[in-house]
């Protein structure tokens, strides 16, 4: 184990697993329905995303949208910041929305209330991760791979100061990695 980190919470090879799951799950349960526009919310999901939709057995299709709320902090700043072209492509759509993790749930319920109101066909969401203890927004993923404790992960996609995104196993950062 790398000496910044605390302990590995989940290694790849649990997250494989994991990830083929939710993949199949997704894959049978509009196995009848139109193929679903998968959403990626960058920049967190991105690794997840690309493993996941390998995982779906379906004609779906992709797209991506930008959202942030921690800049180089370890807490949510409160305030989302959403960019994203996607009005036009998501009308009358059956849309998946791909997230490494809901935390606070303020980006998810931004971008679910935002989405709701454009005509989409169906909205469900896909997190990797749930830490249910830092909850303020009353939001839930539809498809959640791991319930984890209130910790500061990174890894397989999620940062500390945009480092660690290519860290493959998701760790626990050692506090005095972002002291100060
Ligand atoms: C992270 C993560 C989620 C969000 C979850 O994004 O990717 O989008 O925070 O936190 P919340 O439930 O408290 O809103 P971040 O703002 O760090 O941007 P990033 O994806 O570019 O790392």
């Amino acid at each position: 184990m790398r000496n910044d980190m605390k302990c590995i919470l989940l290694t790849k090879e649990e997250i494989a697993k994991r990830v083929c799951e939710l993949g199949n799950q997704i894959a049978e349960e509009y196995k009848n329905e139109d193929a679903p526009l998968m959403i990626c919310i960058l920049k967190g999901s991105i690794v997840f995303f690309a493993d996941l939709i390998r995982e779906i057995d379906l004609p779906l299709k992709i797209e991506f949208m930008t959202a942030s709320s921690y800049g180089s902090a370890t807490v949510s700043s409160g305030r989302v910041k959403v960019v994203s072209e996607l009005d036009n492509k998501i009308v009358g759509k059956n849309v998946i929305l791909v997230e490494d993790i809901i935390d606070s749930g303020r980006t998810i319920a931004y971008i679910k209330n935002d989405m709701l109101t454009k005509g989409v066909k169906s909205l469900k969401v896909c997190a990797l991760l749930d830490k249910p203890d830092r909850r303020v927004s009353d939001v839930h993923a539809d498809y959640v791979g791991f319930i984890i404790p209130d910790e500061f992960v990174v890894g397989y996609g999620l940062d500390f100061d945009q480092q660690y995104r290519n860290f493959p196993d998701i760790g626990v950062l050692k506090p005095e990695m972002y002291a100060n």
